[in-house]
């Protein structure tokens, strides 16, 4: 089944490119440019990846960011991905990236966003995947950070084609940014948000009413709210849901538990995604698997996820 589910033709929708960051890689940039880790060897940082929240993973994931340091850095960061997608299949992709883990550590924006651009348009010429590049910022920082960001990215305008909003979900609700999305939106970009992962049904609510956004990230809590799931069916909103790190950050305790077959029989535009594929254990053949193996998705359910990706594009 693994060789099967590899050769569907998919896009990859929720994908955080610092989440790509494989420990390998991860050490041999801390060596490139001389940063100390706490960690002793790439055996004892993969030890570390387990999680029993959001936070927990989050904290770590901004710690191993701190390697990135240079153009060339995200460039290799960015094309070992690509390297990746080529392999499963992966003919789309839409990451995302947060320019604040690196402007606060004092990593100009345009060094992010050069080496990131540059993968991703060698991508395109050499592997054949077409990308659209979403700008998240950290909902845990102020309204007025994401504001400044913004102006930073103004001059790139072109580069992007959505805004996004991730990091510590509960308590940092979507209208603390709907005045940053609003501009956004008078720029002419496209809004997505991460919604309904920790964060209560109310939060998915808010980002299709306040950053109306076109599609929601996780978004698995809707199903605690009927009103919600008819809303989502009638207006086919797609999810991005990302299986196995719902299960690493124990959002479902196992993966039998997980809803996402569940809301696609019930009409759901859901995709399968990988996050943070460095740190949950997979990249997007992998999540399928996972859903093969823990509750039985069929290949004609495979098929219809597969399919779903490709029409749930922003471009
Ligand atoms: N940043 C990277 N991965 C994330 C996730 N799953 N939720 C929120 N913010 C994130
Ligand atoms: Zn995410």
């Amino acid at each position: 089944m693994y060789e099967w589910l590899n050769a569907l033709p998919k896009a990859e929708l929720h994908l955080h490119l610092e989440g790509t960051l494989e420990p390998e890689l991860l050490f041999a940039l801390a060596e490139r440019n001389q940063v100390k880790l706490p960690w002793a060897d790439v055996e004892t940082l993969r030890k570390a990846y387990a999680f029993n929240n959001l936070q927990e993973f989050l904290d770590l994931y901004y710690a191993g960011a701190d390697v990135l340091r240079t153009e060339q850095d995200f460039y290799d960061l960015t094309w070992a991905y690509l390297q990746k997608c080529k392999a499963q299949n992966v003919i789309h992709v839409e990451p995302f990236f947060d320019p604040q883990t690196h402007t606060d550590r004092g990593i100009p924006f345009e060094v992010v966003l050069r080496g990131i651009q540059g993968a991703l348009k060698d991508g395109e010429k050499q592997l054949g995947i077409r990308h659209g590049l979403i700008l998240s910022f950290l909902r845990h920082l102020s309204e007025e950070e994401a504001f400044r960001t913004l102006d930073q990215a103004m001059p790139f305008r072109d580069a992007f084609v959505a805004v996004g909003l991730d990091s510590s979900e509960v308590g940092h609700p979507p209208s603390k940014f709907q005045r940053v999305f609003d501009r956004a939106r008078a720029e002419g970009l496209l809004t997505v948000a991460h919604a309904g992962e920790e964060g209560p049904p109310e939060y998915i609510w808010e980002a299709l009413d306040l950053l109306k956004v076109e599609r929601i990230d996780h978004g698995v809590r809707a199903i605690e709210d009927e009103r919600l799931m008819q809303r989502i069916i009638d207006e086919q909103i797609p999810l991005t849901v990302c299986p196995l790190s719902n299960t690493k950050l124990c959002v479902f305790d196992h993966m039998r538990e997980h809803n996402i077959l569940q809301m696609l029989e019930r009409g759901v535009k859901v995709t399968v995604n990988s996050d943070d594929p460095a740190y949950f254990g997979g990249y997007v053949t992998e999540n399928f698997q996972a859903l093969y193996e823990h509750l039985g998705m069929t290949k004609e359910q495979a098929q219809r996820l597969a399919q779903n990706s490709l029409d749930a594009r922003l471009v």
